[in-house]
This record gives C-alpha cells, structure tokens and sequence, in this order.
C-alpha cells in the first residue's frame, strides 16, 4: 500500500518537475555577485552566454559597466563594444580584455574603422567617447569587462554589440562565423534597461532547447531509471508482484531509454552548435551513458534463462552497469545544472527528489531485508534470498 502511494508521488513530482522547467523559459540568471562591486540593472545578452550589468549616473551620462562573458576558455579574446553609428560591427567602439601570452589579463580600447572594417585586427586605440576607467578579469571560464563609459551625443540608447574569437599567442583571430557571432548584438537604454537585438529570437529558441535538454534528460535519467532499478529491487520480493515487477522495470527503463536517447541528441546538437564552449566533461560522461544504456538494453534481450549456471553472471553485470548508468546521470546532471546555469530553485527541487528517491530506497531496503529474513526461516528454499537480485524468486524473465 505504502509502496503504491510512492510510486504514485514519484510520478507526479517528476510530471511537476518537467512542468516547471519546461515554464522558466528564461533560466539564464543575472544573479551573480562582484565581490566590492554592485551594479543597478542586469541582462542577459540573448546569444554567446554573455551578460551586461550596469549602473547609470544621469547626472554626468556616465555608466559603469561590468560585460561578463561566461563558458569560454582563456584562449579567447572578448569584446564589449557601442556602436553610436548605429551598425553592427562597421564603427564599434570596442572594450577588449584577453589573456596575453605570459598570461596577464589586458584591457583596451578598440575602435573598428567604418570603412574597411572587416580587416580589422582590433588594434589598441582611443573611442570616440571618454573611458575613464577599464580593466578585466579572467577566472572560471569567465571573462569579465570592467569599465565605466561616459555617454556620447545625446540620449541613452545605443547600439551594442558583443563578440569573441581565438586569440594565437598575442594575435587576436577573428571571430567565428556561426549564426550566434552574426547576432550578437542589438539596442540597449541604459536608462530604462530596455534591450532588445536580432539575436533575441535565435536566443529564445536556443534557450528553448536548452531547457528541453534539461528537461528530457533529468525526467529519463535522474529520475525514470533510478525509479525503473527500485521496482526491480524492491518489488521482486512480493510474491503478488512476481510477473509484474519485470514488466515495470522493462516499461519503465525502456521508455526511460527512449526520452534519455531523445535529449542525448538535443544535448549533441546543441554542442555542435556552440563550437568553442567548453563542456567536454559533461559531453563525455553523456556519450558514456548512451553507450551503457545501449549495453543495457541489448543485455535484456541477450540474457540467460533464470536458472541458467551463466545467470548469475549476467545479473552482475546488468547490476554493475545499472548502477553506475545511476550514478553517472546524477554526476551529469549536476554537470548540466551548472552549464545551463538556471534559476537555484530547479537544482534544488531536483536535490529534493533525490533525496526523496534515497530516503524511500532506504526503508524499502530495510523492509526488503526484514521480509527477506523473515521469509529464510520457515522456507529458506522458495525464497532464496531474492532481493539482491541473484537469484530472481520470480523466475521471470527467461
Ligand atoms: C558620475 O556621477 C556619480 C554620482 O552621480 C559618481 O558616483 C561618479 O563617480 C561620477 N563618475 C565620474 C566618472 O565622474
Ligand atoms: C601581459 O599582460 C600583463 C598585464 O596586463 C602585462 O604586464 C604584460 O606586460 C603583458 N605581456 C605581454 C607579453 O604583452
Ligand atoms: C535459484 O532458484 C532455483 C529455483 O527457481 C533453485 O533451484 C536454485 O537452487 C536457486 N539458486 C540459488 C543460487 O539460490
């Protein structure tokens, strides 16, 4: 009875979950701290993981900025840039920070000519408006732009415009030409807070799949299989349960496979299609778990007869796998939480269902082991230790 009631709300939690993640369609978060510093107004800049915070002094149109470019390696050059000419990269008037060959963070001013702007190699040199103040800092695949700007002409909205590129000993390369680095840039009103930019909407569909990558994954791997691997441990041991309990864990962890194999391949193309983000652990421990989920799966249509002398073999591996498939997913979960970088709470609500996962795998355990013991006393044959999977009691599932 209790075991049913569980169940139940294990489903619900995880339907809730998925609705929940799948309704935060902006999980990208401004909420991050400089330490010494604060900043009036954030926005997350719709392409490239980058975000703008600023505090802007009407009194003398000056704005003091931080551009915080998240997920890149030390080998890239940022820039940051307004463009008062109104164009995209013809005329920017560009904030550049990169790591230099003996390792130091340099900070200077670019400005891109109008005409023969494509040559440009950002060579140092002074913008059409004052900067009083600029420096960056590179730490946790974070490149960070510190600046303070004062206003040109008049007015507070500007044309920005964001980038990055390789950077080859002490030569800035230029930037890669994907559909996210011909974007980057939009309107900004450094009074109101306002943005807006061509990239929004490639942004809006990419942040979109992101968090259907998320979704798809942490409902099949960090919360169906785990579920899938206690119906075989936990309910093997009820007589009533005996077909029933292998028919579940296969439904379960079949459609399990199917969702996890569906958000892998959201989760490949969108690596493609962020060339230079480094992600490769979590890239890494995906393909791994495709690859076991996969040996999991022709396991189960390769396996021996319950009483067959190899059997116990096979349980052991199909267990090992099984286990390790668990704790890799919760491993890459976390690896994807921090990738993603949503709002706290989706992290934790997932901490939350772990932990109710855990607590009912505890007492199921304890109650598994207490009937199992139980059981061994009057009729030690029929009932031969079944919970541990070695020897199903069901003998189903030849
Ligand atoms: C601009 O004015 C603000 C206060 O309104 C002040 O804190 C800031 O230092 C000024 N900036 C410059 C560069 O003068
Ligand atoms: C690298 O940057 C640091 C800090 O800005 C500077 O002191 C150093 O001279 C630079 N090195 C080269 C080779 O440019
Ligand atoms: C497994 O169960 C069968 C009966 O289903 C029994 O004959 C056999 O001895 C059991 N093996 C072990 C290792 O308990």
């Amino acid at each position: 009875m209790n075991r049913k009631i569980s169940m139940k709300t294990l489903v619900f939690s995880s339907f809730f979950t998925a609705i929940f993640l799948l309704g935060s369609s902006n999980a990208q978060s401004c909420s991050f701290s400089f330490p010494g510093r604060s900043y009036a107004t954030c926005v997350s800049l719709p392409v490239l993981n980058s975000f703008l915070h600023w505090t802007y002094h009407e009194s003398n149109r000056t704005v003091d900025l931080a551009y915080r470019h998240t997920q890149i390696t030390a080998s890239k050059w940022v820039v940051w840039a307004l463009n008062p000419s109104g164009g995209a990269m013809a005329g920017a008037q560009c904030l550049v920070a990169f790591t230099n060959s003996s390792g130091g963070v340099q900070a200077y001013t670019s400005p891109i000519p109008v005409p023969g702007y494509t040559n440009t190699q950002l060579e140092q040199g002074q913008l059409s408006f004052q900067v009083p103040r600029l420096s960056a800092e590179f730490g946790g695949n974070q490149m960070t732009i510190f600046s303070t700007i004062v206003l040109p002409d008049a007015g507070t909205r500007f044309t920005q415009v964001w980038q990055h590129g390789d950077v080859s000993g002490n030569r800035l390369l230029s930037h890669p030409q994907t559909q996210e680095h011909q974007s980057s840039f939009g309107s900004i009103d450094f009074s109101t807070g306002v943005t807006s930019g061509t990239g929004a909407s490639i942004a809006g569909s990419r942040q979109r799949r992101r968090n259907v990558h998320g979704v798809l994954n942490v409902v099949s791997w960090g919360i169906l299989i785990p579920i899938g691997a206690m119906t075989a441990r936990y309910l093997k041991v009820f007589k009533a349960a005996n077909p029933a309990w292998f028919y579940l864990h296969a439904a379960c962890q079949t459609s399990a496979y199917i969702v996890g194999v569906a958000g892998w391949g959201t989760g490949l193309k969108l690596g493609s299609d962020s060339p230079g983000v480094v992600h490769s652990v979590h890239r890494k421990i995906g393909i791994t778990l495709f690859v076991l989920g996969t040996l999991q799966v022709f396991a189960l249509l390769l396996r021996p007869k319950p009483d067959h002398k190899y059997r116990i073999y096979w349980n052991m591996y199909h267990i090992g796998i099984g286990y390790s498939v668990i704790i890799l997913s919760i491993i890459n979960i976390f690896e994807g939480f921090d990738l993603l970088d949503p709002e706290k709470k989706w992290k934790r609500a997932y901490i939350g269902i772990l932990i109710f996962l855990g607590a009912n795998a505890a007492i199921l355990e304890a109650l598994t082991w207490f009937i199992v013991i139980k059981r061994k006393k009057p009729d030690s044959d029929k009932y031969s230790h079944s919970a541990n999977g070695i020897n199903g009691s069901s003998g189903y599932g030849a």
